[in-house]
């Protein structure tokens, strides 16, 4: 028998939520989806024109959008001020570069640690130092696959996401008391309108993927999990979403 007035867990109306990244691609798409389901948005990217096209295309009312390169802690200050208090933080921006070890030089090794690691670890440590994020919040950080498994080329990558994976652990651990949630998720390649794909490496993909390829929409629907109360009970783990492709 259903009772009508019992709350929806799945539900994120009404909970304030940081998306990083939000200026492309999944950082977007997220940011649409929870803005659809009753969220209200902070979003942040770099490149104004795109962030103001994401900020247009939110439902509802009362968002915020701040451009801010999170490599620099001006920005995220700046940012931390701007958000005030969040129920929820997805960390969507990152940098995907290929690069065999034997190749790799400084700089690019600097980048992918800058963007993909010390960024979201240092707004997560500016957000909790500031208090931003409620009790009962959830952090969420977008890893990849990359972090589970190697791919040759992709060592700078998986190896920061990988490093997030054992930062979420220890941060759920330190958060557990405030039942702040920390947890990742981990997708494999996303087929998205912005990122066309070369037709052969299409079809090398879909074999790779016993469920066949994934959409933004599985993608933000695991994060709708993750930041609603339905994953209460969920901390310090990673949900892999890849159709299959690592079993
Ligand atoms: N797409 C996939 O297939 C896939 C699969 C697994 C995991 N992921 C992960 O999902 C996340 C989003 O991927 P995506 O495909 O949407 O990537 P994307 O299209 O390249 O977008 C990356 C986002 O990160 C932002 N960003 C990069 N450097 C930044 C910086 N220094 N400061 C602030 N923002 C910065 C970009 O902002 P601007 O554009 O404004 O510069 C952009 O909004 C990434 O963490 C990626 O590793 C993606």
């Amino acid at each position: 028998m259903s009772d009508t007035t019992q709350h929806y867990p799945f539900s994120v109306a009404g909970k304030t939520v940081l998306v990083t990244g939000a200026s492309s691609d999944l950082g977007r798409h997220v940011a649409i989806t929870l803005a659809r389901r009753g969220a209200c948005l902070v979003i942040t990217g770099r490149n104004a024109e795109r962030l103001q096209a994401t900020y247009a295309d939110l439902p509802g009312g009362g968002h915020v959008q701040v451009v801010a390169d999170l490599t620099q802690k001006g920005d995220r200050d700046r940012l931390v001020q701007t958000a005030g208090v969040l129920n929820g933080v997805v960390h969507c921006a990152g940098l995907k570069s290929h690069c065999l070890v034997h190749q790799l030089d400084e700089s690019l090794m600097s980048e992918m640690y800058q963007v993909n690691f010390l960024a979201p670890v240092m707004l997560t440590q500016r957000l909790l130092q500031a208090d931003a994020v409620v009790q009962q919040g959830s952090i969420v950080f977008m890893l990849s696959t990359a972090a589970h498994v190697g791919t040759r080329g992709l060592g700078p990558y998986s190896a920061m996401k990988a490093g997030l994976v054992g930062m979420i652990k220890c941060l759920a651990l330190e958060q557990a008391e405030r039942k702040i949630r920390v947890n990742g998720i981990s997708p494999s390649t996303i087929v998205t309108p912005m990122r066309a794909m070369h037709p052969g490496l299409l079809e090398e993909q879909k074999a790779r993927h016993p469920l066949g390829l994934g959409t933004p929409d599985d993608v933000a629907n695991g994060v709708v999990y993750m930041l609603s109360d339905a994953s209460r009970w969920v901390t310090g783990t990673s949900l892999v979403m890849d159709g299959g492709a690592v079993i």
